[in-house]
């Protein structure tokens, strides 16, 4: 009997809830909430709690529906626990702790970084017959990989370097001690009134200018360490729309190219500290070498910054993994399952009926 698991992510404004076999995806149904937080040009947490109360019981209908599953052939329920909005992640937590003790399921406590890790290694359903013919292969928890691999979360609310010993087992390396890389993106575009969240327009705009027509520092080179810094960039950004605002109001040319250069400093301030990882570790003979980079979060969808980043990683041979669809990058509850169906058998309590939200929750500690 295959495990399906019922997954759900209220983490921040995305309302999800999904089914999972082991690593594939059966549905996935995320209810955005951009269009609620815009006025306030960034995450209103009461506002979030709210849309969260009405949608996530239609979500989780639409979600059992879309896979084909009834509540009774579920064999757990997974959800996030944190890291993210606190009132945000209250809402899943309480509901998935309700329906799971409801239905005498295990409850899955998820980090939701360990989802955006996990993502790359979500399969599609391969047919829409697939639900009820799930073969044994799918039901696998991971699939057949070698390790360690080093994971790059890169989103709204993280920059991440973990090293994945195996699936559950994570060692954080690299981190930002500010603002993180999709954060800096999206308040660079609230200066250049591109509203909210700008990272996907700063892309747009990226394509068609020119990245090095304004010079931004690169931060933090001067620490022996793999930690990274966003918000000095920012500042640096603010400086210089005040000069030329000064002058005149900004063209259009000037925001294209302000879009393209602020975005290349902030994935080259990635990729400078991925390389010096790389550079590191390759050069010490005791660390094994690794079997590949995957990028989660949703910052990842950038074309340049996948393609910044494997030109950086082809110098060691190795591959960029990135999760199949542009969805999965972003928060869904989908990659929230993959990680449930990891831990599904470490939980024998029947209802967890104790667990409680965890917002500042970091991967790889308990
Ligand atoms: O993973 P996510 O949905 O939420 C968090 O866990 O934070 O990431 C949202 C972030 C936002 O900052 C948004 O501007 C950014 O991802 N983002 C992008 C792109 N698509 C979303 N940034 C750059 N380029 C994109 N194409
Ligand atoms: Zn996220």
């Amino acid at each position: 009997m295959p495990n399906f698991i019922l997954a759900i992510d209220t983490s921040c404004d995305d309302t999800s809830a999904a089914v999972t076999v082991g690593n594939t995806v059966l549905s996935n149904v995320v209810a955005s909430q951009v269009e609620l937080h815009k006025e306030f040009g960034g995450v209103f947490p009461t506002v979030a709690k709210q849309a969260h109360k009405e949608r996530i019981a239609p979500v989780v209908q639409l979600a059992l529906k879309r896979a084909g599953i009834s509540p009774s052939e579920l064999s757990a329920v997974a959800v996030t626990q944190g890291p993210g909005l606190a009132p945000a992640l209250e809402v899943g937590v309480e509901f998935a702790k309700t329906y799971a003790a409801d239905l005498k399921l295990p409850l899955i406590p998820v980090n939701h970084i360990e989802g955006h890790i996990l993502s790359v290694l979500a399969k599609p359903r391969t047919s829409s017959s697939a639900t009820r013919a799930v073969s044994k292969k799918t039901t696998t928890a991971v699939p057949e990989m070698s390790y360690p691999c080093l994971s790059l979360v890169i989103s709204g609310g993280h920059t991440e370097f973990v090293v994945v010993h195996q699936p559950g087992h994570y060692e954080r390396i690299g981190w930002t001690v500010d603002d993180a890389a999709g954060e800096a993106l999206d308040k660079f575009g609230r200066m250049v009134d591109l509203g909210y969240p700008a990272g996907p327009l700063v892309e747009q705009f990226a394509k068609l200018g020119n990245p090095r027509a304004f010079a931004f520092p690169l931060p933090m080179t001067t620490t022996d360490n793999f930690l990274m810094s966003f918000s000095g960039l920012k500042t640096s950004a603010r400086r210089k729309i005040e000069e030329l605002t000064a002058v005149q109001p900004l063209t259009k040319q000037q925001i294209i190219d302000l879009c393209a250069s602020f975005q290349y400093a902030v994935f080259h301030a990635i990729t400078y500290k991925l390389n010096k990882y790389l550079l590191k570790r390759y050069a010490d003979p005791s660390q094994p070498p690794l079997f590949g980079v995957w990028l989660g979060g949703g910052v990842a969808a950038n074309s340049t910054l996948r393609k910044m980043l494997r030109k950086t990683v082809q110098t060691y041979n190795l591959d960029l993994h990135v999760p199949y669809s542009k969805k999965l990058c972003s928060d869904n509850a989908a990659m929230i399952g993959v990680v449930g169906a990891v831990h599904l058998n470490e939980n024998t309590d029947t209802s967890r009926s104790t667990i409680e939200r965890k917002p500042n929750w970091e991967v790889g500690t308990l």
